[in-house]
C-alpha cells in the first residue's frame, strides 16, 4: 500500500542528499510532488528519478533565502495540483567560521536560508492546510541545534530555531489537524558535509555510538512516517533524531 498516495507534497532542497533521498522515498509512496532547489541541474536529476518511480512532479528553480522564493514552491504546489498537503522545509546550507570570525553577512545568509524560509513557506502553505483541516509540515533541523557545534554558532542558532517554531506551531494548529514537527539528523554523508575532511569524519565516526554517519536514504523514512496515516498521527512538534546516537534527548 503506498501511505502517501495522491498527498500533495512540496520539498525544498530536492536536488541533493537528504532532500533528494526524501523526494524518491515519496515518490515511491504515490505523492504528488513540487520539488523546489536553486540549483535547476541538480533538481532535474530528482525529478527523473521520481518520475521513473511513478510520481507526477513539477519542478520549482527559487532560492528559499528570499521570501518570494520560499513562497514560491507553495504557491507552484497550490497552481498545479489546486492545494498542498505536506510541506518539507529540507533546503539549508552549512558554512563554518569561528563566532569571532563570522561576518554579519555570514550571519544573515545562514538565517535566511536554514531559519526564515521555514516561517515564510509554513505561512504560506497554512491557510490552506487549515481550511482543508489537514497538512503535515516537517522541517529538518539538525542535531547540532540542540547540542552545539565549535564554529558553528550561525548554524546552531538557526537550526535550534527551527526547532522552538516547530514545537511553537505546532501548538497552535494541531486542533486543526495540522501537525507539524522536526527532524534532527546526525552527521549524514551528502554532498553538504563533502568539504570536512577525512581525519574529523573519521574522529567523528569514532565517537558515535553507532560507529558511522548515516546515509540519506536512512533518513527519508523518518518524514514518510511523519507525513503518513496513521504512523504520524501522533507526532506534533516533536525533534525525530536518526543520529547515529550522537544526541539522546
Ligand atoms: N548532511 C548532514 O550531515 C546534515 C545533518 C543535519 C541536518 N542536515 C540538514 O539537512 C538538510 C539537507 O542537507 P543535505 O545534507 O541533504 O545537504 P545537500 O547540500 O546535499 O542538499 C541541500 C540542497 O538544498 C539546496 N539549497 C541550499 N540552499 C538553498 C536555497 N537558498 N534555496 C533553494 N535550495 C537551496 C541545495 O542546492 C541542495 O540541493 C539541510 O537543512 C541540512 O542543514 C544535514
Amino acid at each position: 500500500m503506498n501511505v502517501l498516495s495522491n498527498r500533495r507534497a512540496v520539498i525544498t532542497g530536492a536536488g541533493s542528499g537528504i532532500g533528494a533521498a526524501i523526494a524518491r522515498a515519496y515518490a515511491a509512496e504515490g505523492a504528488r510532488l513540487l520539488l523546489a532547489d536553486r540549483d535547476a541541474t541538480r533538481l532535474a536529476e530528482t525529478a527523473i528519478a521520481c518520475r521513473n518511480l511513478g510520481a507526477e512532479v513539477f519542478e520549482c528553480i527559487a532560492d528559499v533565502g528570499t521570501v518570494e522564493g520560499a513562497q514560491a514552491s507553495v504557491d507552484a504546489c497550490v497552481a498545479h495540483y489546486g492545494g498542498i498537503d505536506i510541506l518539507v522545509n529540507n533546503a539549508g546550507m552549512l558554512t563554518q567560521a569561528r563566532c569571532v570570525d563570522l561576518s554579519i553577512e555570514m550571519w544573515n545568509d545562514m538565517l535566511r536560508v536554514d531559519l526564515t524560509s521555514v516561517f515564510v513557506a509554513s505561512q504560506r502553505a497554512l491557510p490552506h492546510m487549515l481550511a482543508q483541516r489537514w497538512g503535515r509540515i516537517i522541517n529538518v533541523a539538525s542535531q547540532l541545534g540542540i547540542k552545539g557545534g565549535a564554529e558553528l554558532t550561525h548554524y546552531a542558532a538557526a537550526k535550534a530555531g527551527v526547532i522552538g517554531f516547530t514545537k511553537s506551531l505546532a501548538l497552535e494548529v494541531a486542533k486543526d489537524n495540522v501537525l507539524v514537527n522536526a527532524i534532527a539528523p546526525g552527521p549524514i554523508e551528502t554532498p553538504l558535509v563533502g568539504g570536512i575532511s577525512e581525519t574529523w569524519k573519521r574522529a567523528k565516526s569514532a565517537e558515535l555510538p553507532l560507529g558511522r554517519f548515516g546515509v540519506a536514504d536512512e533518513v527519508a523514512p523518518t518524514a514518510v512516517l511523519l507525513a503518513s496515516e496513521p504512523g504520524g498521527n501522533l507526532f506534533v512538534g516533536q525533534t525525530l533524531g536518526p543520529n547515529s546516537g550522537d544526541v539522546m534527548p
